[in-house]
């Protein structure tokens, strides 16, 4: 088992990549659907599912041209089945499934949560992890979905040490982005307008700080924010949108930072995954980097197309299962849920 083509449809990113041992990316494209879905400010289901069964097949092919490769190169098919949005996750894994028949290749079906854990693993041209880099780790995962703690301890081993009570981190920079009308996907535009704010202009609350445990909530930030932007003036708002937007923006990552080192010092483990859509934001890249340097931690953060959603990281996954003789009967379907046995708790 050498080579794998992965499918990765859970929200609104087509993405097909194609990779080979022990994680190296050949290919990965995505199609992006933010402009189809900016003007309801939110991802809208039925639009993104109908998006995925137009992009996926084009997007098989120009994976397979790039990374100068055909059919009979492949060893299986790697497709995300859970969590997600059932419709979009159904567009992936009957593509797959059809493929895996017609080809009489194995399939397997990865839990898109699985997947980030494991990005910053992969390597292509221009990044490589550093070597030695162990396979036990704490890992932060931060989407728009979801925002947890995890205890890795290898390919199938995690534990959740916390998560959220309420809204994912991604969320909060989505939520805070459409009431100040910055527009969407908001958290890409709240770290650009954040970079030239002051982040000491607006007090925000930091949820469960003193709690001695690793929960996050985001949803009193939200309602903070909200009643700030009320209090304002268009005008104001207008002017004081760069300052708003990096004491939000810090509100949120001196909280994330803060969790991270309760989860290493009170599991005595050195190592760090940062991992998620949101952990392309600067600032929080910024001070988990400061952190680790002042705390001698060993961070590990993929690259801006690893962070996000994408195939690669599903096809990582995908093809360590196949390569342990594991693979999915084509009777499995999507889920919107992460199965219940694929995290201890
Ligand atoms: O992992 P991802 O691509 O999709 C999910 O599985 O949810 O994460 C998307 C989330 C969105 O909420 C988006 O606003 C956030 O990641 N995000 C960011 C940044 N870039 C994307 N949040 C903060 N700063 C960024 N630079
Ligand atoms: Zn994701």
């Amino acid at each position: 088992m050498k080579r794998v083509l992965a499918f990765e449809t859970s929200c609104d990113d087509t993405s097909v990549a194609i990779i080979e041992d022990p994680g190296r990316v050949l290919s990965c494209v995505t199609a992006n659907q933010d402009l189809q879905h900016e003007v309801f400010g939110g991802v809208v289901p039925e639009i993104a599912s109908r998006n995925h069964s137009l992009n996926l097949l084009p997007l098989v092919d120009v994976a397979f041209e790039k990374a100068g490769m055909t059919w009979s190169d492949m060893d299986g098919i790697a497709v995300t089945n859970r969590p997600g949005l059932v419709g979009s996750l159904l567009v992936g894994v009957m593509t797959a499934k059809t493929l895996s028949l017609a080809k009489g290749l194995p399939i397997i079906g990865v839990n898109h949560l699985e997947g980030h854990l494991w990005a910053p693993f992969l390597s292509d041209d221009s990044y490589s992890l550093q070597q030695g880099f162990p396979q036990e780790y704490i890992a932060l995962a931060i989407s728009g979905g979801h925002t947890q703690i995890y205890h890795v301890r290898g390919l199938g081993q995690y534990k959740v040490l916390g998560a959220t009570l309420d809204d994912a981190a991604g969320e909060a920079f989505d939520k805070f982005a459409k009431m100040t009308g910055l527009g969407f996907p908001g958290g890409a535009l709240v770290d650009q307008y954040a970079r030239s704010g002051n982040p000491k202009s607006f007090h925000f609350p930091r949820a469960l700080m003193t709690e001695d445990d690793l929960r996050f909530s985001f949803s009193g930030l939200k309602t903070a924010a909200q009643r700030q932007v009320e209090s304002m003036t268009e005008q104001q708002l207008k002017d004081q949108i760069h300052d708003l937007s990096a004491s939000y923006q810090e509100a949120i990552c001196e909280v994330l930072v803060a969790k991270l080192d309760r989860a290493v010092k009170s599991h005595g483990i050195h190592s760090v995954v940062l991992t998620g859509g949101v952990s392309a934001n600067s600032r929080l890249r910024f001070l988990a980097e400061q952190w680790a340097q002042d705390e001698g931690v060993n961070l590990a953060v993929p690259p801006l197309r690893y962070c996000t959603d994408n195939a690669a990281m599903i096809g990582y996954v995908g093809l360590k299962r196949l390569q342990l003789g594991e693979s999915s009967s084509l009777d499995f379907g999507p889920s919107p849920r992460p199965y219940e046995d694929d995290f201890e708790y």
